[in-house]
């Protein structure tokens, strides 16, 4: 879709700016001291983005993924709701914005809140967003919130948590989510593709049921999860253009990596999930594609779809891990 498409190029070409004027080594040492936060022992009491070349390295290195992950998440939700439009979104723990592009690349005509407690994120997502061009990214408000009790939150049609819970303790995790279900409309949570990351987003899945929201994605239905705990971990992947930043720090020459994620969108009005969805990369072999999904009916299930199937085997071949299947129009 063009508006999407040129919502991704706006911000990669925003995010090549970005570090103009910041010495190659400067940013590739803030990008090391962010990982190193990360792998630290977050949740933390003070924001981990403290300055500028914190937030720079984060928007140039991280935010081009987060993008495309919410990108995919969104995308399903479009899917489960084609005519469904928000009027007004607020992205919590939004940074500097990487969920609010995708917002603005999925749905045009709506009023977008960012909060978080990084006052450095704010004022680098306002620039970014203000240099894009995007009505719904120049208009947004970039508002200090600090994830705890005392959040409150406006009546939204729609509220992203991208990459936030795992920076949260248990309570402000649950509270957040609790408080998200009671203020929107819609629900899209993303966190990383690791089984600490799937964790969270069973626990805010069965958290946004039991305030009585259904699952439009990527679940075909609002029963338990399938997967027994501990032995696999629900995730999908996203295809990221490497920035030269990206190449410098992580070496290497592919141009691209993929950002692998967990998920789940629920919503107060009704959709139609998909009858199964493609958990795994597919394999394809010699006259035959196999193909592992999560079904409506029967759960977990590991179909073989071959040559004879015809079209449908066409379909398998082309299929990607995230897809509904059968593709649409062949249910
Ligand atoms: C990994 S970043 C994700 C940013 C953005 N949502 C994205 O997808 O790129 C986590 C964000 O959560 C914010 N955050 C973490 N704990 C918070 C808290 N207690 N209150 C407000 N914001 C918080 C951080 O400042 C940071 O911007």
């Amino acid at each position: 879709m063009n508006v999407t498409l040129s919502t991704a190029e706006a911000l990669r070409a925003a995010l090549a700016g970005l570090l103009d004027g910041l010495p190659p080594k400067q940013a590739a040492q803030a990008v090391d001291r962010l990982i190193a936060n990360y792998r630290g022992t977050t949740p933390t009491d003070a924001p981990v983005l403290r300055d500028r070349s914190d937030v720079a390295a984060y928007a140039a290195y991280r935010m081009p993924a987060t993008f495309e992950a919410v990108r995919s998440a969104l995308a399903a939700l479009r899917e489960a709701a084609p005519e469904w439009v928000p009027a007004t979104h607020t992205d919590i723990g939004g940074g500097t914005g990487a969920a609010s592009w995708a917002v603005a690349g999925a749905w045009e005509g709506h009023r977008t809140t960012v909060l978080d407690w990084a006052e450095p994120a704010l004022v680098l997502g306002r620039e970014l967003a203000g240099a894009s061009g995007v009505e719904a990214l120049r208009t947004a408000d970039w508002r200090r919130a600090r994830i705890g009790a005392g959040l409150e939150l406006a009546p939204a049609d729609l509220v992203t948590v991208s990459y936030v819970l795992g920076e949260l303790t248990a309570d402000a995790r649950t509270g957040l989510v609790d408080t998200a279900a009671a203020a929107a409309q819609a629900v899209v949570i993303v966190e990383p593709g690791t089984p600490d990351g799937y964790a969270r987003i069973i626990e805010a899945r069965d958290r946004l049921i039991a305030a009585g929201l259904s699952v439009a994605a990527p679940c075909p239905h609002s029963e338990a999860c399938p997967i027994e705990p501990g032995t696999d971990w629900c995730h999908f992947s996203a295809r990221v253009s490497r920035s030269s930043l990206h190449r410098q720090v992580k070496g290497g020459s592919l141009p691209y990596e993929d950002e692998k994620f967990s998920y789940v969108v629920a919503t107060r009005f009704a959709t139609e999930p998909v009858t199964a969805r493609v958990i795994r990369k597919p394999q394809i072999r010699k006259g035959q594609v196999l193909l592992d999904l999560c079904t409506r009916e029967e759960a977990l299930q590991r179909t073989t779809v071959t040559k004879r199937h015809g079209e449908l085997y066409r379909a398998a071949r082309d299929i990607a891990w995230g897809d509904a299947w059968p593709p649409p129009g062949d249910d």
